[in-house]
């Protein structure tokens, strides 16, 4: 007897493309990849993209019906916005109705690169995008392949992580194929990102300008380029809304986000919990800071523990966070320990993800 051909949805096409800083022409295979993805886009399909922090998923920011397929493809809530990516400071300002001067200032200082910023709306983008607030977030990728497509596609980009609502945000390629499988039609390969964390969302629409998601540009930094005060802390930024009576106006910023699918545990001492989940018969996988001190390397021994040693350097240790929980959480694992990070400006975003990934 012939089997009966079960029908399932066609893989996506996945595309390497490569184009070093520096270099004007690309090699052809490049060219095409990104000729192709810019016809996709041009005419309402989805393209998974690389940029310098995740792998986006984009498509057309000014066509409602595309984005529509953004949510519908990430399952993500329609009151959460999206950030809209811009091939340069020129086509920002057109998306905005009043361009502020810390937004000119800090694009000045960080574009292209990993900083968002949210500023008022131009009523030309549609209110999809926006979830039907009146500000819009704008971002200017540091990823030259990225900047490339938005000019090709000849349109900004609306572009939230290329992974299912509430999951970890993808670092490389088949990190989006084995979150979105199908539901993208092609995934350009650029190789695992740079920064390996989201942008830093910085509203200019408030004054002292204000962070609501922290990412790989620091307070600090911002701070010193802008001169001015810049609010960061979540202390800073409750407080702030509770003195204008208002509720925090980050959607994406609510707790529970980014998070693996095994139950994840930040741990001041790890050596203390480690036994315990291990006595209860756990299998646990832990991202250790100090990997090589004896406490560790004896636990280590035991079958029912994987210890992954992280970075001590936090951009090195950002770059490899969301790596390591795709990996560990393939393991299917019970529980995943994770060291707590230093409290300082530079360890902020990941202190972020990593409180968001264990509520
Ligand atoms: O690095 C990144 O920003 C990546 C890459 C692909 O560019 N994109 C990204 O997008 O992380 P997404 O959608 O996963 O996160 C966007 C964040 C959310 O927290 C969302 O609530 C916030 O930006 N956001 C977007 N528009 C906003 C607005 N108008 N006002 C306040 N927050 C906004
Ligand atoms: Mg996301």
């Amino acid at each position: 007897m012939t089997p009966v051909p079960v029908r399932r949805p066609p893989l996506p096409i996945l595309a390497t493309i490569d184009w070093p800083e520096g270099v004007v022409t690309p090699e052809p295979k490049t060219a095409a990849a990104l000729a192709a993805a810019a016809e996709r886009l041009a005419t309402g399909q989805l393209v998974a993209i690389p940029t310098e922090t995740v792998y986006g998923l984009a498509a057309n920011a000014m066509d409602p019906d595309a984005v529509a397929q953004i949510f519908q493809a990430k399952g993500r809530p329609a009151t959460n916005p999206l950030i809209v990516h811009v091939s340069d400071t020129d086509m920002a300002r057109s998306l905005s109705s009043q361009w502020p001067d810390i937004a000119e200032r800090a694009a000045r200082a960080f574009w292209p690169g990993p900083l968002t910023l949210v500023v008022p709306k131009a009523q030309s983008v549609p209110d999809i995008v926006t979830a039907n607030g009146h500000t819009v977030a704008l971002r200017c990728p540091g990823l030259t392949v990225s900047r490339r497509l938005i000019e090709l596609a000849k349109c900004p980009i609306a572009a939230p992580s290329a992974n299912r609502s509430e999951a970890v945000s993808p670092t490389t390629a088949h990190h989006v194929l084995e979150g979105l499988g199908h539901r993208v039609g092609m995934i350009l390969d650029g190789g695992p990102c740079e920064h390996g964390l989201e942008s830093t969302v910085l509203d200019c629409t408030v004054d002292p300008p204000t962070i609501l998601r922290p990412g790989p540009i620091s307070a600090q930094q911002l701070a010193e380029a802008l001169g001015v005060q810049i609010l960061s802390s979540k202390e800073d930024r409750v407080e702030q809304g509770r003195e204008r009576g208002e509720a925090l106006r980050s959607p994406g910023s609510q707790p529970r986000h980014y998070a693996p699918r095994t139950r994840l545990t930040l741990a001041r001492d790890a050596t203390m919990l480690i036994p315990k989940l291990l006595e209860a018969g756990h299998r646990v996988g832990w991202l250790s800071r100090s990997p090589h001190t004896a406490a560790v390397v004896a636990l280590a021994a035991s079958p029912n523990l994987i210890v992954t040693p992280m970075p001590q350097d936090p951009a090195a240790y950002a770059r490899s966070l969301y790596a390591t929980l795709h990996a560990l959480d393939q393991r299917g694992l019970d529980r995943l320990v994770v060291d707590a990070v230093p409290a300082d400006d530079d360890w902020a975003a990941i202190h972020d993800r990593l409180e968001r990934a264990a509520t």
